[in-house]
């Protein structure tokens, strides 16, 4: 099973966010895309939205971009697991480096937050990678491994989680495309040490229509976790047909 899938980031009105998840539905259907699992992770105010008009036995499964540890409380501009829950979301983004960045996410918080998704019987998109400067010192899969193991260490299962290898410096309109040999060794350890353990290690940062194919062939790669190249409906139909050729030999 090959997961693929996108986040919107800060992108989309309820309206855009439907009339993609509408084309989703038809394209996708009832059936779904044989071997291949995916999701869309809108803004938190397109969540309900998106989750509606895909319809509750939608082969493809609706995210929230992130929630708090706690279940409710005094903690503004937050929303909890059980109100992203509510509104239909079915996996939690954590870890992103845009929040580690800008918004203060550590590894602590995400450990916290990991055990409040899991205990809510929700699916943790676990989010790790490595900056340019880690990565130029050759220090990834130390750093990757450590930000995983703060984590997950200590959890008894692990086995809804979902770990998405994204390296900053592949990320976003600043990221460059990685040639496969650049994130083959970190994905390995990934796969060596929590492939067993977890749903699926899935690569993110600068995947398109180009270069899905040769990524998802990458050694230990279970899926893509897509930005950009996916915002466009047409994108990501795109990219899971790659998946799916792929899952078909
Ligand atoms: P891009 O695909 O736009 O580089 O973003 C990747 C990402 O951060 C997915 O969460």
């Amino acid at each position: 099973m090959l997961w693929i899938g996108t986040s919107f980031k800060m992108t989309k009105t309820r309206a855009q966010a439907a009339e993609y998840a509408a084309r989703l539905r038809t394209e996708v259907g009832r059936d779904g895309v044989p071997g291949v699992q995916p999701f869309v992770i809108p803004s938190a105010t397109s969540i309900a939205e998106v989750a509606a008009v895909l319809g509750g036995d939608s082969p493809v499964l609706v995210g929230a971009q992130n929630a708090h540890w706690e279940d409710a409380g005094a903690w503004t501009g937050e929303i909890s697991v059980p109100q992203a829950a509510d509104a239909g979301a079915r996996i939690v983004e954590i870890g992103h480096s845009e929040r580690r960045e800008h918004f203060g996410e550590t590894d602590a918080t995400v450990a916290l937050k990991v055990r409040t998704i899991l205990r809510h019987g929700l699916i943790p998109l676990l989010c790790c990678g490595e900056s340019a400067d880690v990565f130029a010192r050759g220090d990834s899969v130390e750093h990757v491994l450590g930000q995983v193991a703060e984590a997950l260490d200590g959890l008894a299962d692990t086995s809804r989680v979902l770990i998405a290898y994204e390296p900053v410096w592949a990320i976003g309109e600043h990221g460059r495309q990685p040639r496969p040999d650049e994130i083959a060794d970190v994905i390995a350890a990934l796969s060596a040490k929590w492939g067993d353990r977890v749903a699926a290690v899935l690569y993110g940062g600068s995947v398109d229509q180009s270069n899905a194919g040769t990524l998802l062939r990458v050694p230990g790669v279970d899926g893509l976790f897509v930005g950009r190249a996916a915002w466009d409906v047409d994108g990501f139909l795109s990219i899971l047909a790659t998946a799916r050729a792929v899952v078909g030999g």
